[in-house]
């Protein structure tokens, strides 16, 4: 065994990776429950469009969370780095992003989603009702995702974070402002949290010149 995956802890070896064909394996049935979610998203988004004219979301993201962000995770948990602990422990290897276009889109798709009933839905967070107190504007859910294999069924948790174009635009600003220098700035914190009350305002707005 490599010294270096290896790290002491008390008496005990910890391992510190995950080996890559364990992630490999780990990873499998993830990818699949985001794939058939995926296909259910574009299903729904074409029927909306068809009965009420506008499509609801504007475009999907999705990831595989990657190796060594499971192996910071489950160190930031205090969980041994296995790929057994990554599932047992995890909820977000499989992550799903869907832009839409208005609060009201992402209402309706919540609903679409819930209203398929092979899907649990596990937890569920609105940061829209009730934003972060840094300004940060979205709606989670995590649901489980029916997955079938030769000897059955099992459910695989997929996190999905919905939000406007808007939200997106703050969103993904302050992940990049906050990856470079460790947070913002103090004086700058209260700026950046208006800037999310503003998008929002901005976003009504253009929202009302297209519905009146
Ligand atoms: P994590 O341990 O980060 O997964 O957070 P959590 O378990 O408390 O869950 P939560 O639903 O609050 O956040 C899940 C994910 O939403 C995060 O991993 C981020 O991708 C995103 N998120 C949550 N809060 C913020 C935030 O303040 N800013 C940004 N940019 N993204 C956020
Ligand atoms: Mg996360």
């Amino acid at each position: 065994m490599e010294v270096e995956q290896e790290k002491e802890a008390g008496t005990a070896l910890m391992a510190l990776h995950i080996p890559d064909a364990d992630y490999d394996m780990l990873v499998i049935p993830y990818r699949d429950a985001t794939e058939n979610l995926l296909v259910r998203l574009n299903t729904l988004n074409r029927d909306y469009r068809l009965k009420y004219k506008n499509y609801p979301i504007h475009h999907i993201q999705n990831r595989i969370k990657h190796k060594k962000s499971i192996e910071k995770k489950l160190l930031k948990k205090n969980l041994p780095v296995s790929a057994e602990e990554a599932r047992e422990n995890l909820t977000d290897i499989a992550g799903v992003r869907i832009i839409c276009y208005f609060e009201e889109d992402i209402y309706s798709v919540v609903s679409l989603i819930k209203k398929q009933s092979d899907i649990l839905v596990l937890i569920e967070k609105d940061y829209i009702q009730n934003p972060k107190l840094n300004g940060y504007m979205s709606y989670h859910l995590i649901i489980g995702m029916p997955v079938y294999h030769t000897d059955g069924m099992e459910y695989y948790p997929v996190e999905i974070q919905l939000r406007t174009m808007a939200m997106d635009l703050w969103a993904s600003m302050e992940h990049r402002i906050c990856y470079k220098e460790e947070g913002i700035a103090p004086d700058k914190k209260e700026r950046f949290r208006n800037i999310s009350s503003e998008l929002r305002e901005m976003e009504n707005e253009i929202k009302m010149m297209i519905s009146g």
